[in-house]
């Protein structure tokens, strides 16, 4: 049986990272829905006390400098929580039988919430929200610099396609965001330790 000791089930790496990707994807929304407004890609704009910047350029000038604390902090995450086995042991195993069932019992309210362990429907959806953030960073980069990353505006099939796939990739994120803070409020106990800490216990093979 693995040494066990008692320690916040939210790593301080998961809780900081958690919580500036919380103000970085504020802002990158905001005013991208303020650049979108200028050349839209649908039948609609976002209200103006939505978006960042008052003006294109300075929803431009909002959106390139946050890029950097989103990417950098994303980037940070997404090496720590393979080295540390964070996600291995947070959001694996994962089959679409275990999604099924935990997804028929939440809408069923009857999914109980386990505070040590992620239920199926979490892990796939923190899954799926790290994977919209990735597509977001690389179609962002096609817009950004179609001539230097070429290559990787050929893989979106193009530089209207990347566009697409950026706006799609933000509609990912947002709906994600709106489940996540409604399961947040249905379950409050959850929030104050993504924040101090606490409420764990686990096996002592993950730094
Ligand atoms: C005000 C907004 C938000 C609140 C109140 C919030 C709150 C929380 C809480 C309480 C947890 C822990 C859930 C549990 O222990 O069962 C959590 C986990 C998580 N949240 Fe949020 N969240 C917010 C926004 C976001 C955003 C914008 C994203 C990403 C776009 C995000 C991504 C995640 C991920 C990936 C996890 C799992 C972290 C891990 O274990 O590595 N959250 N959030």
């Amino acid at each position: 049986m693995p040494a066990v000791r008692r320690r916040a089930f939210h790593a301080l790496p998961v809780r900081v990272c958690h919580w500036i990707n919380v103000l970085a994807m504020v802002g990158m929304v905001m005013s991208g829905w303020g650049i979108y407004n200028a050349s839209p890609l649908f039948n609609f704009t976002f209200p103006l006390p939505l978006t960042l910047g008052g003006w294109l350029g300075g929803n431009i000038a909002w959106h390139l400098a946050v890029m950097w604390a989103l990417a950098a902090n994303g980037l940070f995450y997404l090496i720590w929580g393979v080295v540390s086995g964070h996600f291995r042991q947070r959001f694996f195993p994962l089959s679409p039988r275990a999604v099924g069932r935990d997804l028929g019992l939440a809408l069923r309210f009857r999914l109980p919430h386990q505070l040590t362990e992620y239920n199926a429907v979490q892990k796939a959806m923190y899954l799926g929200v790290l994977l919209c953030g990735v597509l977001l960073v690389l179609s962002g980069l096609s817009i950004w610099k179609p001539v230097q990353f070429s290559g990787l505006v050929a893989l979106f099939g193009g530089f209207d396609f990347a566009r697409y796939v950026h706006f799609f990739a933000m509609s990912g994120v947002v709906a994600f965001v709106v489940i996540h803070v409604v399961m947040v409020l249905l379950v409050p106990k959850t929030l104050p330790r993504m924040i101090i800490g606490g409420g764990g216990e686990e096996p002592s093979n993950e730094r």
